[in-house]
């Protein structure tokens, strides 16, 4: 059977721009049923060398430095978003208004206001979307999804999440574009604690208000010169530049549900790597995650006989269909990485594009995502609880 094909117009070379080119490939080459057949078609990045020395090497048809005449192309049917944050908006208005599909990297914008005029806009075009939060779309994740629609754990009552890494904790390492308000909107909230709201958004359902509080430790970083990625070396000789936003953040949170939670984020977190972990406990039971052990979850049933009571590790694998284009046989546990969670993303990604599915999470998802963040920063420089007013756009 020959697959219609999906001509991919990916922006950003970077660390997340290898990711996607990785998971593009790699999604065609697993996934059997995939229902359209990905095309790694033009490549955009800042410079015309970037481009060409990207698409060359993450075997794009061509490269180029104009994104928008990327967008324009008509051969493009959907435009991947991997630039740094203040430029998602830009970037993907323009994907809208060219009738494009649009897979936009997290967070979706720097702003409220131009989160929900996105999704107006995106709304009004009927395009597909997708924002890349691909905490959720682990096994493990998806596995307690099912568990806690099924009732495991009764009725939840609540979230604990975070997410720690150590990559700044060096006070010599360069700044860059995650240091500025205008560039990166909240510092480790926007970069890492989003992924643990998308978690909670997923798991818990609605939150109705939050209270706030952060703090920056390292108030100057070296002027990045020989890049500014997570790899960057320090440079002690540099001059040194303002950092503008929170190394770490710690919230309270109320969900619709009436569950309580707390949602933490740290880029600071000396010795932490791949510190994403989140529990959630509810009337019969827990459920645990540890981000560095991700094939697994651990579960308390409180219904248990005496004498089994205790965490169980359950392996996740099977049970969530998308683990299937990665062992084509019953298998759970170990096996999937960083990476291929990616694969996972895009896969779902182009189930949506072709209807079969719908997109998720899709821009609505991310404006919610938003709306919690900055409700998360206003309560942080308030000193109150604010509310989140789900947004009529
Ligand atoms: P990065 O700094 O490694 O890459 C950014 C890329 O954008 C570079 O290739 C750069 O040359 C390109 N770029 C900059 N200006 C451009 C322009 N005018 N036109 C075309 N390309 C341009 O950044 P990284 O770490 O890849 O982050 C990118 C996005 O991905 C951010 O929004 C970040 O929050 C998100 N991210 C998501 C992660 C996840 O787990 N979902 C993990 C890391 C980042």
């Amino acid at each position: 059977m020959t697959r219609k094909k999906l001509n991919v117009g990916l922006i950003g070379s970077g660390f997340m721009g290898q990711a996607h080119a990785d998971a593009w490939r790699r999604a065609g080459l697993l996934y059997r049923n995939l229902p359209m057949e990905p095309v790694l078609h033009t490549l955009a990045d800042a410079t015309p060398e970037l481009a060409a020395e990207a698409a060359r090497r993450f075997g794009f048809h061509q490269g180029t430095a104009d994104w928008r005449a990327m967008i324009d192309n008509p051969d493009i049917d959907v435009v991947d978003i991997t630039t740094p944050n203040s430029m998602h908006v830009e970037m993907a208005l323009a994907a809208i208004r060219a009738g494009k599909h649009v897979y936009c990297e997290k967070p979706l914008t720097v702003t409220l206001s131009d989160a929900q005029m996105l999704v107006q806009e995106a709304e009004r075009a009927g395009v597909k979307t997708m924002v890349a939060f691909n905490n959720i779309k682990t096994p493990a994740a998806q596995l307690a999804k099912q568990l806690i629609d099924r009732g495991d754990i009764g009725t939840p009552t609540r979230f604990r999440g975070w997410f720690d890494q150590g990559f700044f904790n060096d006070p010599d390492l360069p700044w860059s574009w995650r240091c500025s308000r205008e560039q990166a909107g909240s510092g480790s909230l926007g970069d890492l604690g989003s992924h643990v709201v998308s978690v909670a958004q997923y798991l818990m359902g609605p939150v109705k208000s939050v209270m706030g509080q952060e703090q920056i430790f390292i108030e100057s970083r070296p002027a990045p010169g020989a890049g500014s990625g997570y790899g960057a070396s320090a440079d002690k000789k540099a001059d040194r530049i303002g950092v503008e936003n929170d190394d770490q953040f710690q919230s309270l949170v109320t969900f619709e549900n009436r569950a309580g939670g707390v949602i933490e984020s740290s880029r600071i977190s000396a010795g932490k790597v791949f510190g994403i972990a989140w529990e959630v406990s509810g009337t019969e039971g827990t459920i645990m995650m540890d981000g560095e052990r991700f094939n697994e979850l651990k579960i308390a049933r409180y219904s248990d006989a005496k004498h089994d009571r205790g965490f169980k590790t359950i392996y996740a694998g099977s049970q969530v269909e998308q683990f299937g284009g990665f062992f084509g046989f019953d298998f759970a546990g170990g096996g999937l990485g960083y990476f291929d969670v990616k694969v996972i993303e895009i896969y779902d990604l182009i189930k949506g594009l072709s209807g079969e599915t719908g997109c998720f999470p899709d821009f609505r998802f991310g404006l919610e995502n938003q709306e919690i963040i900055d409700a998360m920063v206003r309560s942080s420089s308030s000193g109150t609880r604010v509310d989140i007013r789900s947004q009529e756009v």
